[in-house]
């Protein structure tokens, strides 16, 4: 079973749309649909926004659905010179920015318990969806996703998170999802199309562009499917 992962409606209408045969259960307040796309069995989900839905959504789909690999789907704000509006940004790994014990001499972004800044993406998965991106005619790099409980729109924070943490995009959910996988042991990549330049500059686009966004990220998700 891969569970499909997307915060907003946006990033997931059209994925549960294509559904066959789907059959649909809520929990603590999220839909979850399942049934079979590009020839696999799904689940897919609108987890909402921010870390602690998204980890909700993840724990649910490996324990109730027995997901055994999650995608993560959406929009994200660019931290890279090397990727723009509607370009693509995969996981090789995520990080949490807004984690923070540095306080008590901890690394900035150090999960205590697990005790690691950076979690690893499943690496075939990475490389997939890069090449699948990059078939598909996009602009695709693999790099840190960085996460965190806040929408980033100023330059300063966006600086922060580039220089602390290597990371090519920012958005809301993928570290949290990361983490889940992480302790239960189960393969994840984070999908991401560019919606923003996360600087508070020229933003006014933002909202056509997280549609267009949020639709190309569905698209590279279902090609995905039909490669793994
Ligand atoms: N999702 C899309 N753009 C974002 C941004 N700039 N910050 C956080 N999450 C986002």
């Amino acid at each position: 079973m891969i569970g499909i992962i997307g915060a907003m409606s946006a990033e997931v209408e059209a994925l549960k749309a294509k559904i066959e045969n789907p059959r649909t259960e809520r929990i603590s307040g999220t839909e979850f649909v399942w049934g079979r796309l590009s020839g696999k069995d799904v689940v897919v989900a609108q987890c909402g926004i921010g870390k602690v839905f998204a980890a909700i959504c993840a724990q649910t789909m490996i324990l109730r659905y027995g997901a055994t690999t999650l995608i993560n789907t959406g929009v994200a704000g660019t931290l890279s010179d090397k990727i723009g509006i509607l370009d693509f940004a995969i996981s090789s790994g995520v990080v949490q920015h807004d984690m923070d014990t540095t306080a008590i001499g901890d690394a900035p972004g150090l999960i205590s318990g697990i005790n690691i800044v950076e979690i690893p993406a499943a690496k075939s998965l990475c490389e997939t969806a890069v090449s699948t991106a990059i078939e598909q005619g996009n602009r695709a790099i693999a790099g840190i996703v960085a996460s965190g409980d806040q929408f980033i729109n100023n330059a300063s924070r966006k600086a922060f998170i580039r220089d602390t943490f290597g990371a090519i995009c920012c958005e809301m959910e993928g570290a949290a999802i990361g983490h889940v996988c992480f302790v239960g042991g189960v393969d994840f990549v984070i999908i991401r199309c560019i919606s923003d330049n996360a600087s508070g500059e020229a933003e006014m686009e933002y909202p056509e562009m997280v549609k267009i966004a949020a639709i190309k990220s569905q698209q590279l998700v279902e090609a995905i499917l039909e490669r793994i």
